[in-house]
């Protein structure tokens, strides 16, 4: 049946809902799911991971010693079995990805199954000439480029760990990563384009490991500059590949509970936290949550926006559509360059029926201006998606009108690195969906609405969201080497046994969940997840600083944008140059998606009589909202001092 001639949604009171149609087309459509899976979720999951390759069977689904659990216990897998090797009985010459690469005048490349499994092989084996073995870890460092999906499972394949670090980070911010896992190898690039500039990747990687345990360099040439090979650490991805080429290896065989990846998100102070993902639960999650959300057919063009940097690249640019055997596109370059509807122009080329993107995103395309959306056909849309931040009611409508063209549900999707894949969304065959609310749980995710005392709050009232046992199968097991941080991030707000997610949410009557935002110190910068604490403390490096406080503000483009105060000793630096020095500060530390907006200096922070800096004063004073009770502020005076200096005042 073909989509195109067919009603999809209906529109009753403030809902939109599948049609009949729709709901024949969908992979699931019958609503008893909900009520079967949570009564029973350990069933629910179980069916699914049935539905995978495994080597050895799990001997119990679900174990819990708070806070720590596992999931198919003893069970033995490999994903990239199942992303490929399955994937060649039926799919050998179907397309597994598009590259589509920035520079318009280059030639896109198609990877078949057949083809990404013989590359896979090859590089896996060359990993091991380099002595690459099970539970090492590698890490990459690498832009949307082929060979970065090649690279992680090549080293999936092996039994090794990846890290992957966003190819914008800075080479500090590599460095600590690096540090972290003690990586024994590296795969980055020669380079990468950048809005049609090339970028020395290569001269960043070198700059990030010194002081690190690499040992190990593997470089693709990706746009030819000029590097430096240093001999017997560094290697040419092309080289390694000719020398491996026609290998197989055979995939090895993991624990269920044995790391697959780690992957690091923002601290609340300035180090990272590498959230740790498992083999099994991962790959049961990220196969049952495309399947059911993207509602995969075998002729649908998948495109993720997100970048492999990032978890929704891990698991929805990656993983979960190659689990799911599916086609999808994989983009080099920024979404509106070298014209600004790019992405238009790959939707209407390829075809693409599923689109997956940001928030920040979807505000950008609207500000360019919606005679550029109507200049492309963009018909062969049959679902939306959104993920990483609140979708405003008039994004979420533009998105919906003008790029869905009415048809297409929009799928609000909640989830966090730490979960792994999807938890909060509705179904496209069961609904409904509603602006600005994500939807409801998952089958077989029980969440709930807590207020300070830990009980469950009312319809309509905010609270926390949390997520109770057997929580998913894709949740983090660990932050990397810091059970201590685990313990406390997750596990201690309501206790051992219920996941605190630092969101706070509200739930209506229908059991929709809407997203209020965080609870912590955690910006999105276009979707970008930062803390103010890792931003206050690389400002806090320069010598010239005595103290910083950084808070999120609204943007109308990228969600949040931060904003810095700082406290300066240097009395005969401009004010420019103290700015500029701050902004130059967080693109070395951390990277250029951080930069704050906007740097104020300032003579004095708001502090209590203890000494702790009042963030929340200051974002009070930048929204122009009541500032209330200032009598518990050791230096109160400070505060109109600041509002002065926002609004330019002498
Ligand atoms: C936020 C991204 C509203 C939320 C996959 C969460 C969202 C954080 C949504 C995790 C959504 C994610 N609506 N807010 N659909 N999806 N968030 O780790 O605050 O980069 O806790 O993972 O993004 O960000 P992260």
């Amino acid at each position: 049946m073909s989509l195109k001639k067919i009603e999809t949604l209906k529109k009753r009171d403030d809902l939109y809902l599948p049609t009949g149609d729709l709901k024949k087309y969908a992979n699931l459509s019958d609503k008893s799911i909900y009520r079967r899976a949570n009564r029973n979720p350990l069933k629910f999951w179980e069916k699914e991971a049935k539905e995978l390759k495994w080597s050895k069977k799990w001997t119990k689904v679900f174990s819990h010693h708070p806070p720590h659990f596992e999931w198919f216990s003893n069970g033995k897998i490999n994903i990239t079995e199942n992303c490929l090797d399955e994937n060649l009985k039926t799919r050998k010459n179907k397309v597994a990805f598009i590259w589509e690469p920035e520079p318009i005048d280059e030639q896109a490349r198609k990877l078949t199954y057949g083809e990404l499994f013989t590359k896979v092989n090859e590089f896996a084996s060359g990993l091991k000439e380099l002595g690459v073995k099970k539970g090492d870890k590698v890490g990459i460092y690498m832009p949307m480029i082929p060979e970065a999906i090649i690279a992680m499972l090549g080293v999936a394949r092996i039994g090794a760990v990846h890290t992957v670090v966003f190819s914008a980070f800075s080479p500090q911010a590599l460095k600590v990563r690096l540090q972290d896992t003690e990586a024994k190898v590296l795969i980055t690039t020669d380079g990468y384009y950048r809005r049609g500039k090339i970028m020395d990747l290569k001269k960043n990687a070198d700059t990030g490991l010194r002081g690190t345990k690499v040992e190990k360099v593997v470089v693709v040439k990706r746009v030819g500059n000029k590097v430096k090979m240093n001999k017997g650490k560094d290697f040419w991805w092309h080289e390694l590949m000719l020398k491996h080429k026609s290998k197989i290896v055979k995939p090895v065989e993991m624990d269920s509970e044995n790391l697959l990846f780690i992957l690091y998100t923002s601290g609340s102070t300035g180090k990272p936290k590498g959230t740790c993902h498992v083999c099994g639960g991962y790959t049961v999650q990220a196969r049952t949550t495309g399947k059911y959300i993207f509602d995969w057919k075998d002729s649908d063009i998948f495109w993720s926006t997100a970048d492999l940097g990032w978890i929704t690249g891990h698991t929805y640019s990656c993983y979960s559509p190659l689990l799911n055997g599916a086609t999808f596109i994989l983009y080099e370059g920024s979404l509106d360059f070298p014209e600004p509807d790019r992405w238009a122009q790959i939707i209407e080329k390829y075809k693409v029926t599923i689109f997956y993107t940001a928030p920040t995103a979807v505000r950008m395309f609207e500000k360019y201006g919606t005679d550029l959306v109507r200049k492309h056909n963009l018909d062969s849309l049959r679902l939306l998606g959104s993920v990483g931040e609140p979708i405003d009611e008039a994004a979420w409508e533009w998105y919906f009108r003008e790029i869905g063209n009415s048809k297409c549900p929009i799928l609000d999707t909640w989830w966090q690195t730490e979960t792994g894949g999807i938890l909060i969304t509705s179904l496209p065959g069961i609904g409904p969906f509603k602006p600005t609310y994500t939807g409801l749980p998952l089958p077989g995710i029980r969440v709930d609405i807590l207020d300070d005392k830990g009980k469950s709050v009312k319809p309509g009232q905010e609270g926390s969201l949390v997520i109770k046992p057997p929580f998913s199968p894709g949740l983090l097991r660990a932050v990397y080497k810091n059970p201590a941080k685990y313990l406390k991030t997750y596990w201690s707000e309501y206790g051992k046994k219920i996941y605190f997610t630092s969101d706070s949410a509200i739930k209506n009557k229908q059991g929709l969940i809407r997203i209020v935002g965080r609870m912590d110190d955690v910006i999105k910068i276009a979707g970008h997840r930062v803390t103010t604490g890792e931003l206050e403390s690389a400002i806090s490096l320069l010598p010239d600083i005595v103290e910083s406080a950084v808070i999120g503000r609204p943007d109308e483009i990228k969600g949040e944008v931060a904003v810095a105060f700082v406290v300066s000793k240097n009395t005969k630096k401009s004010q420019k140059a103290i700015q500029e020095e701050v902004i130059q500060q967080v693109r070395k530390e951390i990277s250029p998606i951080a930069s704050p907006k906007e740097v104020y200096i300032v003579q004095d922070l708001p502090k209590t009589r203890s000494g702790k800096i009042m963030r929340r004063i200051l974002k009070k004073i930048f929204s122009g909202e009541e500032l209330g009770d200032l009598s518990t502020l050791a230096n109160p005076k400070t505060v109109d001092a600041i509002k002065k200096i926002i609004r330019g005042l002498p």
